[in-house]
């Protein structure tokens, strides 16, 4: 793979954001044709992504897709990552997960490789969390809550049980396995260029195509573009300088070194991706105090990569959208990084798209305590015991 040269680089505290590097070349050869930072871009390494990738868990959250979508999602995730299903489908009227797990069998017995996949309701799941005393995780019903965000930390869970040093997530409503081959590509891209124990990867897609009577290859959402600009307001604020590097504040699609992805508290459901942000630029050190000195030591490094396949998903309608723009902004309205002028600011964007009554106050999201703070060891020793339980493994 070849991909654009960083141009900038954003430094708040010990965090550093590089502005978006596009994908030039998918494939770039097996040969070394250009030295390294020319201006042609910076070639990745077959061998280099490879090992990456065999150090990376995949994880796929998904609820009531349609199958067809995530067997292609399945089937574009590269053989040597570890993959990881979360589900939190339906399991009345037709047991759809049974259906998500006939379908990961198949495609591991033809494929020859192993998967994990869990239900998010499983009791045992919710046991394990309880015994950790990680009860952040547990709903009123005594299970675990409901929420993409959820999903991804029973993902991160298994992942690290696995002994991963990476973790990357990927929606499974996706309409190309293309695009999901590149993403992962992209994140061990952006993990080879980091100088940091402690970075993301966040993808930003070329297109993301709707339909308007003909097919548009639309760039922004309203949402992304949104909940980046409030974004950009909170580094502005501190800094004192208008910046716009934040460009993937919404990126469902992204992946993190396990390191840093043991320290970011996870907000509920759509919260999660704008507060990984915020929870990043608040533990900068830039005007809080720095929680940990080793990460602060080494910094964090943010790469944002444009992919070449256009993103086709499932459209889940306005509602669905306005309950995602308002839990990304309350992300960013409960930070204590945000002044009173960006509070209101918020609050007005969201009553000027209906996304909150006038006289309605905006509820903090319910956040996830990080990884780190939780009796990791007993949480893990007793995933492990259960392992079993979740694998998917052709027989022979
Ligand atoms: N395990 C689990 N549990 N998965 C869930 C849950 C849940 O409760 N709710 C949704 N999912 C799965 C969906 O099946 C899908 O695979 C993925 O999470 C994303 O959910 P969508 O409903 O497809 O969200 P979206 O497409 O509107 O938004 C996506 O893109 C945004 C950026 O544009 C999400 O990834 C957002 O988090 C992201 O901000
Ligand atoms: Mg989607």
């Amino acid at each position: 793979m070849r991909i654009e040269n960083i141009r900038s680089t954003e430094r708040f505290g010990s965090v550093r954001i590089n502005d978006v590097q596009k994908v030039l070349e998918l494939d770039s050869g097996k040969t070394e044709n250009s030295p390294v930072g020319a201006p042609t871009g910076i070639k990745i390494h077959d061998e280099v992504i490879r090992s990456l990738e065999g150090q990376m868990a995949i994880v796929i959250p998904v609820k009531d897709e349609k199958l067809q979508l995530f067997e292609g999602v399945i089937s574009g995730v590269p053989h040597d990552c570890s993959l990881i299903v979360v589900s939190n489908s339906s399991r009345k009227k037709v047991d759809r997960f049974r259906l998500e797990k006939d379908t990961l069998e198949q495609f591991c017995r033809h494929a020859q490789r192993s998967a994990y996949i869990i239900h998010q309701k499983d009791a045992a799941i919710a046991e394990i969390a309880k015994q950790a005393g990680y009860t952040d995780l547990i709903g009123e019903d005594g299970l675990v809550r409901n929420g993409k965000s959820e999903g991804m930390v029973i993902g991160l869970l298994m992942a690290m049980v696995l002994g991963k040093k990476y973790i990357g997530f990927i929606d499974a409503d996706n309409y190309f396995p293309g695009a999901v081959l590149e993403y992962v590509k992209s994140y061990a891209a952006g993990f080879s260029m980091s100088t940091s124990p402690y970075a993301m990867v966040r993808i930003l897609w070329r297109y993301k195509p709707k339909f308007a009577g003909r097919l548009y290859f639309k760039k922004w959402g309203r949402v992304s573009e949104t909940t980046n600009k409030y974004l950009n307001s909170l580094l502005s604020a501190a800094t004192g300088f208008e910046t716009d590097i934040i460009k993937t504040g919404n990126a469902g699609e992204h992946a993190m070194t396990i390191k840093l992805a043991e320290i970011l508290p996870y907000a509920s459901g759509y919260a999660v991706e704008p507060q990984e942000i915020v929870s990043i630029l608040e533990q900068s050190g830039a005007v809080l105090p720095a929680p940990y000195p080793t990460v602060a030591k080494h910094g964090i490094d943010v790469f944002q990569i444009e992919t070449k396949n256009p993103h086709l998903h499932e459209e889940k309608g306005v509602v669905h959208l306005l309950d995602m723009l308002r839990s990304g902004l309350s992300a960013i309205h409960q930070s204590q990084l945000a002044n009173s002028t960006i509070k209101k600011m918020i609050i007005t964007e969201l009553v000027k798209q209906e996304a909150l009554q006038p006289d309605e106050t905006l509820p903090p999201p319910h956040i996830n305590r990080p990884l780190r703070k939780v009796d990791l060891k007993s949480a893990q020793t007793l995933l492990r015991q259960r392992l079993e339980d979740y694998s998917v493994s052709p027989k022979p």
